[in-house]
């Protein structure tokens, strides 16, 4: 059968041998933000999984960008050394193509991993003060952040540049800004959450300035053979928050700065939202997005059957598809898909005994 799935794309110097993506996912586990030996396995494991392209987690720009304790940075000599050990395996064991996301975690920085709870990180037990666009906390009883002044906002998007530096220097081939889910770009853009009076507060014009501002920094620095992506938010499901429109204009103004692609998600800014979820419930605003910004886009959010993947990019509502928890659970969900629309792939050859070809109750292994 011929798919769109299973198509390549090629965006500037990547070409990607299908549509899948593995999307980014905190771990929560490292130590003073440096990656070992469970993401060792864990990245290696999903660079199997048959999708085309493998993004590793939001990874701290600065030790004070990091959500929780336990997430992973890219900020001084260690946090590199530490991937550029856990690539070398990736590559030697796996076949996707590797991205990362960068990103700075803002007012919802300092918090616990979700299964400790997500509440705030007091100093005394290992957190650190956070910082946003103002002095508004996520939740009555998370941190205040301080606000960002101009020094500020100058460290800040001198890190982006810098770890944007570190990881073209570890070889990633696909860069993605993390301006999505609440975090300090996306808490920018959002009047729930931003209320500065200054040129970066009040119109939606200076609410953009500054996460474009970081757009175009790092996509000065960053390979001009190699795509960029920024996560953004489709929405806040909020009154009186971000909406579709807002994100139209936004993804526009990103690709005037040299961004390729964008991923459209959505929520987190505000503990107020009333999220739909429902299986793709934020391809609409993925498929807006792209006709009306007039830029590719990878869609996310519970996609989980093959077919359902493989008519969102045959459709033309989006570019490429991005799973989280459905590659969580089903790390062959690239190779199954394959096999459920009745495209070959490539298997390591390790593996090729077990292919639907070779081993025909493959099939029924994954039927149910
Ligand atoms: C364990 C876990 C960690 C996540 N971490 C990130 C992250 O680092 N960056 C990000 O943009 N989204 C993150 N997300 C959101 C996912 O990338 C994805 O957008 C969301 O889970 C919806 O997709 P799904 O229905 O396929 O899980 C995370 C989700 C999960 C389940």
């Amino acid at each position: 059968m011929s798919s769109t799935l299973f198509s390549p794309i090629e965006l500037r110097g990547l070409n990607l041998p299908n549509r899948i993506v593995v999307s980014p996912m905190c771990q929560y586990c490292v130590e003073n933000g440096v990656v070992g030996d469970w993401h060792r396995v864990h990245l290696g494991m999903l660079a199997n999984s048959g999708a085309g392209l493998l993004i590793v987690e939001a990874t701290a720009v600065t030790a004070q960008g990091r959500i929780s304790p336990g997430c992973v940075g890219l900020y001084n000599d260690e946090t590199e050394a530490g991937f550029a050990s856990v690539l070398k395996t990736v590559r030697a064991v796996g076949r996707a193509h590797l991205g990362i996301q960068l990103g700075h975690a803002g007012r919802k920085g300092s918090t616990a991993a979700p299964w400790v709870g997500r509440g705030a990180v007091a100093k005394a037990d290992g957190g650190w003060d956070v910082v946003g666009p103002s002095p508004i906390p996520f939740m009555a009883d998370w941190l205040v952040p301080q606000q960002l002044d101009r020094a500020g906002m100058d460290d800040i998007r001198a890190a982006f540049v810098s770890a944007a530096q570190r990881a073209a220097r570890l070889g990633f081939e696909f860069l993605e800004l993390h301006s999505a889910h609440g975090y300090l770009l996306s808490s920018f853009v959002s009047p729930l959450s931003n209320r500065r009076g200054d040129d970066y507060g009040g119109s939606r014009e200076n609410r953009m300035r500054f996460p474009l501002e970081v757009a175009a920094a790092v996509r000065e620095v960053w390979p001009s053979d190699r795509p960029m992506s920024v996560r953004i938010n489709g929405t806040d499901w909020v009154d009186g928050g971000w909406t579709p429109e807002d994100a139209v204009v936004y993804a526009a103004a990103l690709k005037g700065l040299g961004v390729d692609i964008v991923t459209v998600s959505s929520g987190g800014i505000d503990p107020a939202q009333q999220v739909p979820v429902k299986p793709g419930y934020q391809v609409p605003i993925a498929a807006k997005v792209r006709t009306e910004a007039k830029i590719p886009t990878i869609t996310v959010g519970m996609i989980t059957a093959p077919r359902q993947a493989e008519s969102i990019v045959a459709g033309g509502d989006a570019d490429m598809v991005a799973l989280a928890r459905g590659m969580l659970f089903n790390p062959r969900w690239g190779l199954h898909a394959a096999a459920a629309l009745g495209v070959q792939v490539d298997y390591p050859p390790q593996y090729q005994r077990a292919t639907p070809e070779t081993w025909p109750p493959a099939k029924d292994s994954i039927a149910g």
